[in-house]
């Protein structure tokens, strides 16, 4: 679906019953781009530390349904109340919301196959309501409908909170299978991407797109939680995966995490690259950080029989990996023979 006919879709007609304090929102009743489900995660599992949400039947959860009764605990972690550097004040003044409403939001667009940012401002509905302390508040609502849950939880942002997902895929030299770079979280102990947030220095250049911003992000947490390498083979690796045609994007936007309320989500964008033999050979792995604790190359089929599990959408992510990765070598060897035969037919 294009941008623009994925944007009327989901328009509202103009009778249509509209909450109380909600605005227009063009990416209203989002499902999970990568599944094409509705976002349920947030009801099916249980984040640590998070309270109950409030029960939403299924049909409510869309916030032009009117849904009185709709009181949810108002919930942020005391990690994010602390005032981490990332994460926002407990209130936006004006030229933060602005700001915030600037952004681009990332939308993966099935029919062009790649990221595009639609304006936060024009993109999302707006939540006006008074505070514990009677003061008015404006919060942005989440796109997926109604969690259960107000507040930030343990996201740190309001509104989006952009992550970024770089699988690394290599060849196993004995096996010959394809395998990627997996981690177990530590917080849900599941299997995962080695992705992470994206911190502000990965976007501080401003004249950068935010897809090259997302890129940064990416290489930087791969290199953090996972590589023991000496600089020079951490230099080869981000200057190949710099380098145009070597890294490409195939998925992102909104995702079904768990950890999202109805004031903040998680959207990512999800990159893959395979990496040459050579340089495969060359990286370490090494658990770095407390984020991540098992690194390990695994075959796709190892990663969806983990018992562990597989950490929010990324099952679909190292899917559609695998297929893009499977066509990468498909096109190589055609072109190699074409190679050939163009040079035996020169003789
Ligand atoms: C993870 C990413 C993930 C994102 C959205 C982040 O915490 O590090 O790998 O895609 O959340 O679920």
């Amino acid at each position: 679906m294009s941008l623009a006919s994925f944007a009327a879709h989901f328009k509202p007609s103009s009778d249509a019953p509209m909450h109380k304090h909600v605005s227009f929102s063009v990416l209203h009743g989002l499902v999970d781009p990568a599944t094409g489900q509705p976002a349920v995660r947030c009801f099916a599992e249980v984040y640590p530390g998070y309270p109950v949400r409030k029960h939403v039947p299924d049909g409510m959860r869309a916030w032009d349904v009117p849904f009185d009764a709709y009181d949810p605990p108002d919930f942020t972690h005391a990690n994010v109340e602390a005032g981490p550097v990332w994460a926002h004040p407990p209130r936006l003044d004006d030229q933060m919301w602005a700001a915030l409403r600037e952004q681009g939001h990332p939308v993966w667009d099935v029919s062009l196959g790649k990221l595009t940012f639609v304006k936060v401002g024009d993109a999302i509905a707006v939540d006006d309501d008074v505070g514990v302390d009677g003061l008015p508040r404006r919060r942005m609502l989440n796109p997926a409908g109604r969690t259960g849950l107000a507040g930030r939880g343990i996201l740190g942002k309001y509104g989006q909170n952009p992550a970024s997902d770089l699988i690394v895929a290599r060849r196993n030299r004995t096996t010959k299978k394809r395998e990627f770079l997996t981690i177990l979280r530590a917080d849900t102990k599941q299997l995962s991407t080695t992705g992470g947030m994206v911190d502000p220095e990965d976007t501080d250049e401003v004249a950068e797109s935010a897809t090259t911003g997302l890129v940064k992000a990416g290489i930087r947490e791969l290199i953090e939680e996972a590589l023991s390498n000496g600089d020079e083979v951490l230099e080869e690796l981000k200057a190949f995966l710099k380098t145009a045609g070597n890294l490409r994007c195939i998925d992102g936007g909104f995702v079904d995490d768990v950890r999202n309320t109805d004031h903040a989500w998680m959207v990512t964008g999800v990159f893959v690259c395979l990496l040459p033999d050579e340089l495969a050979d060359k990286i370490e792995l090494q658990e770095r950080n407390d984020e991540a604790s098992g690194i390990a190359w695994r075959t796709y089929d190892e990663i969806v029989e983990h018992p562990a599990g597989v950490f929010a959408s990324h099952k679909t992510y190292f899917a559609k990996a695998d297929a893009y990765i499977a066509t990468l070598l498909q096109e190589r060897v055609v072109a190699a023979s074409t190679d050939r035969a163009t040079k035996v037919a020169r003789r």
